[in-house]
């Protein structure tokens, strides 16, 4: 039998408080949901084991980093070796996006690729049930901004009702398998 490789990738979840990064990932990795916040007090983790293809097994290290740590200094330790990111912001609340590039911009300043390059982030636009709130009605397609920033994709998510989480983090995957 063929030997199956482990790869270690760890993957940061980002983005102001409140929008949604610990319940995606509560949904991505335990498939549930819950109305209760409980905003995330520093860093908390999740693993995913998946088995990628006959001779990968990916296991996916999700740092979910709390909202209110933008604030602080503590960014710079929890991004050390990280090799992608997932960036949150929340549909119905137009001032979590604006803060979208602040959290890329503050990513980009404290961790990077081998080569020097930046590394590789999806843009999660979530609750996306929620479509009818807030900024939503006015959200255009963000295919132009996420080109233009450097996002290498984005996707509306909604830890509550669908689960577009899983189809980001498989390009996410994808991408990082061929750099590393
Ligand atoms: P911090 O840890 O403070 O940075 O926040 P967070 O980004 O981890 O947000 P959290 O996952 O705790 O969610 C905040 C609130 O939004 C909770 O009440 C969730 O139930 C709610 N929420 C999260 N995702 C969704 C979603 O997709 N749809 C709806 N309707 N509510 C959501
Ligand atoms: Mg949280």
């Amino acid at each position: 039998m063929m030997q199956q490789h482990e790869r270690l990738l760890k993957v940061l979840v980002i983005g102001d408080l409140g929008v949604g990064k610990t319940s995606v990932i509560k949904r991505y990795v335990h498939q549930v949901f819950s109305q209760h916040y409980r905003a995330t007090i520093g860093v908390d983790f999740a693993l995913k084991v998946l088995n990628w293809d006959h001779k990968t097994v990916v296991r996916l290290q999700l740092w979910d980093i709390a909202g209110q740590e933008r604030y602080g200094n503590m960014t710079r330790v929890y991004y050390r070796e990280a090799v992608g990111a997932l960036v949150v912001f929340d549909m119905t609340r137009l001032s979590t996006f604006q803060a979208v590039l602040k959290w890329k911009g503050d990513l980009d300043s404290k961790v990077a690729l081998s080569n020097g390059r930046s590394v590789p982030v999806v843009l999660l636009a979530n609750k996306c049930d929620q479509r009818r709130h807030g900024l939503c009605p006015k959200l255009p397609k963000l295919e132009n901004f996420s080109r233009e920033y450097g996002f290498v994709g984005w996707y509306e998510t909604s830890a509550k009702s669908t689960m577009k989480m899983a189809t980001a983090v498989k390009i996410l995957i994808n991408l990082l398998l061929i750099l590393h």
